[in-house]
């Protein structure tokens, strides 16, 4: 039941269901959460409103609230059952190191994967998509990016020989994420672009799995099928209450390009958003670096080379270059080939200098074997000069798991 309260009644425990204006006008990124600590109700105050809804359904009743409300970060029930600890997403994460970081973002990956999945389902049956349920994971992975964006890039890299229709935009969402933060988009900004990198294929559920799935060329007829999934999308998600501009503009236009020749709307590139650009351009990148049932991924070096060749017409040239400083020359997850002759798995960038990431290396290429994995600081001023990158590899070349070699000495 939604109820409009006094400021003054708001308790921890409460769901807030909405504040007056919309979601640009006060301090939080979403407009409808679980209160879970005083700082949210004093950042309500603060921020001037003396009247707001709750939604007793999801959270505490007024005159319960003040006896169930406990300390910060206390669990509540959520409209599906289960119970979450919610909280709004802010810049101030603290860094994460790699190893730690991983951890969360295996469990993230497969959380997101079985949303977009349910989502798809729920969207071929008619039914609504629940932002409540799409709000957290969001969360999560833009939190993830903010600790340390190596972990989520990494495993998603590693992961793209596996199922692409739900992955993609898993993909989308944690790459999205990442390139807001490295060009400076602002906390909201950033978080609704990852709400609309995870949401953008959503029109992909009312497109036949046969023409959707079909391996080898579509025919004309079917690619004009294909085409209809922004519109599709943003139809469905145009009814969704709450969702932000940002990530409808994402969902309708990522396939519009630069030459004008996108669509839907066959826009030129000046009335492209730049969101829209920079969703674009990792659609594209997580799409020819993943395994499809019709053709080979590139490697992340690659198919940043061919993104610079399609940036002249197609894709925006600034935000691609913007893009490979964000991901790297070598992105995470990427096999490469040292000098030395080893082959190891880029596990951290460096930002002073996109040629010397930090590598796992685990297998020399002259006796064709593995060896004793090892992690290397390219940057370091111990690193040998011959361990220098001299190219990207592709794992199937060598036929290495390099998915092994993330947590050096902790093989599996
Ligand atoms: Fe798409």
């Amino acid at each position: 039941m939604i109820k409009t309260i006094e400021i003054s009644q708001l308790r921890i425990g409460m769901y807030l269901h909405a504040l007056p204006g919309n979601w640009t006008s006060h301090p939080f990124l979403r407009n409808r959460f679980l209160i879970t600590a005083e700082e949210d109700i004093r950042k309500i105050t603060d921020a001037g409103f003396s009247r707001l809804e709750i939604d007793t359904e999801k959270g505490a009743d007024v005159h319960v609230a003040s006896q169930d409300g406990g300390g910060e970060n206390k669990a509540a029930p959520t409209a599906h059952g289960s119970s979450v600890t919610l909280a709004p997403v802010t810049f101030t994460e603290t860094p994460a190191s790699l190893s730690d970081e991983l951890a969360r973002a295996k469990v993230l990956i497969s959380q997101a994967e079985r949303l977009v999945r349910d989502l798809a389902q729920d969207v071929r049956l008619g039914k609504l998509v629940e932002l409540d349920r799409v709000e957290p994971v969001v969360e999560g992975i833009v939190g993830s990016i903010l600790r340390n964006p190596n972990a989520l890039l990494v495993l998603l890299q590693l992961k793209k020989k596996d199922d692409y229709t739900f992955l993609h935009s898993v993909g989308v969402c944690a790459l999205l994420t990442a390139f807001c933060r490295s060009v400076g988009l602002s906390a909201e900004t950033t978080y609704h672009a990852g709400l609309g990198g995870l949401l953008h294929d959503i029109g992909k559920a009312s497109i036949p799995d046969e023409i959707l799935n079909k391996p080898g060329r579509l025919t004309e007829a079917e690619f004009d099928v294909i085409k209809t999934h922004p519109e599709a999308g943003h139809a469905m998600l145009a009814r969704v209450p709450g969702l932000s501009p940002i990530a409808l503009d994402i969902t309708l236009r990522h396939h519009e390009r630069c030459d004008g020749n996108g669509y839907p709307g066959a826009l030129p590139g000046p009335e492209i958003s730049e969101l829209a650009k920079m969703a674009a351009i990792v659609d594209v990148y997580d799409a020819i670096t993943s395994e499809r049932c019709y053709h080979r991924g590139m490697t992340p070096a690659n198919a940043l080379a061919k993104m610079l060749e399609w940036s002249k017409v197609q894709l925006s040239d600034e935000h691609v270059r913007a893009f490979i400083r964000c991901i790297g020359i070598f992105p995470s997850g990427s096999l490469v080939r040292l000098a030395s002759g080893r082959l190891g798995v880029v596990v951290e960038q460096n930002s002073e200098n996109l040629l010397k990431p930090t590598v796992n290396v685990f297998f020399n290429v002259k006796s064709n074997t593995y060896i004793k994995p090892e992690r290397i600081d390219l940057a370091s001023s111990g690193a040998a000069e011959h361990e220098r990158i001299m190219c990207a590899e592709n794992p199937q070349r060598w036929k290495v798991e390099p998915h092994r070699f993330v947590e050096v000495g902790q093989m599996t």
